[in-house]
């Protein structure tokens, strides 16, 4: 097959791949924790289509009480036809509202502007950054297969956001970058870890046994999380350590200075040094009690020092009982002094 026409087709997947929507009460549930932030500020849902989007239904009705100055949500023109535009347009969207007119509180039709783009409202085209130029904060769920550049944008412009995202972001270069700096981190999260999302019929695949359930209409994922650079009250609770160190408990690593901490909520008290604890750390992530060092495994462990393992790889290591292990993907991390 052509080369051209291959990309074409896997360009395709991936579009039919991203089309979930996000459910209004994950919307509520994680927005409740940041309402302070967004008195005076526009708000801008990019990949969003007003029609069917929860974002735009959130931030339209709770206009009033979080104090917004404007909410601008732009719809993305998918080149498969009418794959997510549910209307016969060629063009993108986007619509503006600025609040409520009537007193009735409720954004009624004739309240909400409506403008066309020239362009398909892809959000990296000159005129989705315009819009995004004019922002305080971007909410929404983006594209998983565009995550990256998502972010990427984001900080470019220095915006303020809070997005869905796909949990393995954690372990990607400038995403793991961003929260080893501190200029970004996991909200609140989805029950239990579970994500609930919708799809629209025409993407309806085989799914295994119990991630589809008919009569919701819904989709389990169970692999994204809230990404943020906004604060919040959890990532200042303090952890609270129940274990003190002892050597059998934490093995230490064979390729690299440190100990293994296998879960998360047993990092010891005593232990100064670093530690290799799993990515759930980041939900207890108290940035005024740890410091992210790096990452365990692949080209960013090379870079603090992990030396090749038993199996040749850069991803650290111990022995236990005789035997190598490899825990899957760990982060490195030490206590902060008092
Ligand atoms: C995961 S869905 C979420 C939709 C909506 N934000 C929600 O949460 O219900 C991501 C959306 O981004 C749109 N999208 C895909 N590529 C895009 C692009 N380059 N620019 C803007 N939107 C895009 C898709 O059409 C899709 O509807």
């Amino acid at each position: 097959m052509p080369k051209a026409r291959n990309k074409q087709l896997g360009d395709a997947k991936k579009a039919k791949k991203d089309e979930f929507y996000t459910q209004l009460c994950d919307i509520e549930r994680e927005l409740r924790h940041y309402e302070h932030h967004f008195r005076g500020k526009t708000v801008l849902c990019n990949c969003d289509d007003p029609r069917v989007s929860n974002f735009f239904h959130y931030f339209s009705y709770k206009f009033e009480d979080l104090g917004l100055k404007r909410l601008v949500t732009t719809c993305y023109k998918n080149q498969e036809r009418d794959l997510f535009s549910q209307n016969n347009s060629e063009r993108a969207i986007w619509l503006e509202y600025l609040g409520d007119k009537n007193g009735n509180r409720v954004p009624d039709p004739e309240e909400i502007g409506i403008r066309y783009f020239n362009g398909d409202g892809d959000f990296r085209s000159d005129e989705c950054i315009e819009l995004l130029k004019q922002a305080d904060i971007i909410v929404t769920n983006p594209p998983f297969s565009l995550f990256i550049e998502y972010i990427r944008q984001l900080v470019r412009y220095d915006k303020k956001f809070l997005v869905i995202g796909p949990q393995n972001a954690i372990h990607y270069k400038d995403t793991f970058e961003l929260i080893k700096a501190n200029r970004m981190w996991l909200g609140y999260g989805f029950t239990d870890g579970n994500a609930f999302f919708a799809i629209p019929k025409e993407n309806m695949r085989e799914f295994a046994n119990g991630v589809y359930d008919p009569d919701k209409g819904l989709v389990k994922f169970r692999n994204c999380t809230w990404f943020t650079n906004l604060d919040h009250e959890k990532r200042h609770e303090e952890y609270v350590f129940i274990r003190k160190y002892r050597p059998d408990d934490y093995p230490k690593y064979t390729n690299f200075d440190a100990i293994d901490v296998g879960k998360s909520a047993d990092i010891p008290e005593d232990w100064g040094g670093l530690m290799g604890v799993p990515d759930t750390f980041l939900e207890k992530y108290n940035p005024d009690q740890f410091e992210i060092v790096g990452l365990g495994s692949g080209d960013l462990a090379k870079q603090i020092g992990v030396k090749k393992n038993y199996r040749g790889r850069t991803d650290v290591a111990y022995r236990i009982d005789g035997k190598d292990k490899c825990p899957y993907s760990r982060i490195i991390i030490r206590r902060r002094a008092k």
